[in-house]
């Protein structure tokens, strides 16, 4: 596996791909790997010739008073974890690098990032377009890989490469969640013992959801009232949101009719948790 640490060496090494008439895959991440990450570098090792996994914790989609400073980073077991594996190269660009002075272009995508999670996280969508679109810009991927545990992540990175008349395949993966229904997260290491037992009241909390609808419940509201009793059961979670929507627009729904999307955040403890589902409602 190359590690590659410039842009320049990363921009060379895929143009040699590209040359070589291979097809090159992207897995962007922000790196303390779990299955979750790799569940998408598998995918892009059996989809695509090459694959290229960044790991970056992008300083521009942290808010002031978020994690960044103590965002988990494990760079020389994520280093070990990927080598078998069969990942081709690891992008590991310096915040200078991606940053320099007098960097003021950045890229936005206007309302679905204002629902959900860009309610409480203002920084958060602007960031992660800017940083994706940089790396889509300097690896040139065929495809890119993206976890459907970040579902509104997902829909506004399609939505800029749509926009933007990307040329890049956009392929969302399922969450990869622990035995108890936890879904996988770089953060979930926050979680004392107790927290980590209420942390899985989300799932919990979902699986509820599904269930009502599959009875027949059609009542946004009371999937809601339901799925908050049981998060806030345990005492020691805070909800930021929780929310029935449409899947693409994210615009909050009364009644549940077709598809739908339950997705909820909730602070537990350190850790801000997300998590959600599709649902469909004949
Ligand atoms: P990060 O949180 O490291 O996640 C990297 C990728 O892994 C994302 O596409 C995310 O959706 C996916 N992922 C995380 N947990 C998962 C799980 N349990 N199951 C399936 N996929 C999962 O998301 C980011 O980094 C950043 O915002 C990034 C896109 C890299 C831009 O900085």
């Amino acid at each position: 596996m190359e590690i590659l640490r410039t842009i320049e060496e990363m921009k060379a090494w895929s143009r040699k791909v590209r040359e070589d008439g291979q097809t090159l895959g992207l897995v962007p991440t922000m790196g303390y790997l779990h299955e979750g990450h790799l569940s998408l570098a598998r995918k892009s090792i059996s989809a695509c010739d090459r694959t290229v996994v960044s790991i970056f914790v992008n300083p521009q989609q942290f808010g002031p008073d978020e994690d960044l400073d103590n965002y988990p980073r494990a760079l020389e077991t994520d280093q070990r974890t990927l080598e078998p594996l069969g990942v081709d190269a690891l992008f590991l660009p310096t915040a200078d690098d991606m940053y320099p002075e007098g960097f003021q272009t950045y890229v936005h995508v206007e309302e679905i990032t204002e629902k959900l999670c860009g309610k409480s996280r203002r920084e958060l969508f602007r960031g992660v377009t800017t940083i994706v679109l940089k790396l889509f810009n300097i690896v040139q991927p065929h495809s890119a890989f993206f976890g459907e545990k970040d579902r509104q992540q997902l829909e506004v990175i399609r939505k800029m490469a749509d926009d933007l008349n990307l040329d890049i395949e956009i392929v969302g993966l399922p969450i990869i969640r622990e035995a108890d229904g936890l879904a996988m997260s770089s953060r979930n290491q926050y979680l004392g013992e107790t927290e980590r037992k209420t942390a899985t009241s989300l799932h919990e909390a979902l699986q509820q959801a599904q269930q009502l609808v599959a009875q027949g419940e059609s009542s946004a509201a009371t999937i809601r009232a339901r799925m908050r009793t049981i998060i806030e059961r345990e005492g020691q979670a805070e909800v930021d949101y929780i929310s029935v929507c449409d899947p693409n627009r994210f615009e909050e729904l009364k009644v549940i009719r077709g598809k739908a999307m339950i997705a909820l955040a909730v602070h537990v403890g350190k850790a801000r948790l997300i998590d959600n589902c599709l649902i469909e409602r004949i």
